[in-house]
């Protein structure tokens, strides 16, 4: 049996979303926020779309954290460093934490379009500073709209997949390729998600420009480098 997976702010549109497809794949997913409450109603509106069988739960972040060793975490930046350091001690030793927050300079009244420079280098960087070094920090997911995973149908992006951690690299790619559409490829070392949080702040703009939701699509590489629901 597959082991829960903990969306942290994941009652948010892009928490929400991941939640929505991976309770659709048939996977058990707690959604965590500050707020129990505000969490089951999230979990329950998920049941709604997926059907009342839909393995959905809904708690604080801190239980979430503590039930089990898969979490993602969906929060803006503004919130980001506060949050993981008031979780580190409900984190289990030996998780693997899926970072995909992308520092907008929106999250301090600046553009969306435009990404703040981070200290350590990225957002995932900084949660695998504060967080402690039995944690598996994973960057993946930044480029994936949330209007896409909360729609209907397939969503086209490729997920790209970064952590100093080799192992965990395929844990995460699978679980991205549970969403229909999706490729994961693994992007190498942690440092990586720099470059893939910045992304995320072009595709906006896009967004913007061309009133669209876009994703990203990485071409040439063969077939074996990535990872989808049939592979
Ligand atoms: N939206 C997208 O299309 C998209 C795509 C790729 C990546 N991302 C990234 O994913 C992250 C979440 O995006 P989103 O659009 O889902 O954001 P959001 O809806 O604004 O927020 C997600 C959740 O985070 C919690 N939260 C908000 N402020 C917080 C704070 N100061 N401290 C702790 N928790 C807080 C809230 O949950 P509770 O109030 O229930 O605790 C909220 O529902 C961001 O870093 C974003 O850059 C988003």
């Amino acid at each position: 049996m597959s082991r829960p997976i903990a969306i942290i702010g994941g009652t948010g549109k892009e928490g929400l979303g991941l939640a929505l497809r991976w309770a659709q794949a048939g996977e058990t997913v707690i959604i965590g926020s500050r707020d129990a409450k505000r969490a089951q109603e999230a979990a329950e509106k998920i049941k709604q779309r997926t059907g009342s069988a839909a393995k959905v739960s809904g708690d604080t972040n801190s239980a979430a954290c503590a039930a089990t060793d898969l979490l993602v975490l969906t929060v803006p930046f503004e919130g980001h460093a506060e949050l993981l350091t008031q979780l580190k001690p409900a984190i289990r030793p030996g998780s693997i934490v899926i970072d995909a927050t992308v520092p907008l300079a929106a999250s301090i009244g600046g553009r969306a379009t435009r990404t703040l420079g981070v200290w350590q280098g990225s957002a995932a960087q900084q949660t695998a500073e504060l967080l402690s070094k039995e944690v598996v920090v994973v960057a993946a997911f930044h480029n994936v709209s949330s209007e896409l995973l909360n729609a209907e149908g397939l969503v086209d992006c490729d997920v790209i997949v970064c952590s100093d951690h080799a192992e965990a690299i395929p844990v995460v790619q699978a679980l991205a390729a549970k969403i229909p559409g999706v490729r994961a490829i693994n992007g190498g070392k942690l440092e990586n998600a720099r470059i893939v949080e910045q992304i995320t702040a072009l595709l906006i703009g896009m967004n913007i420009r061309h009133k669209a939701h876009s994703g990203i699509r990485i071409t040439g590489l063969p077939d074996t480098a990535y990872k989808t629901s049939q592979s």
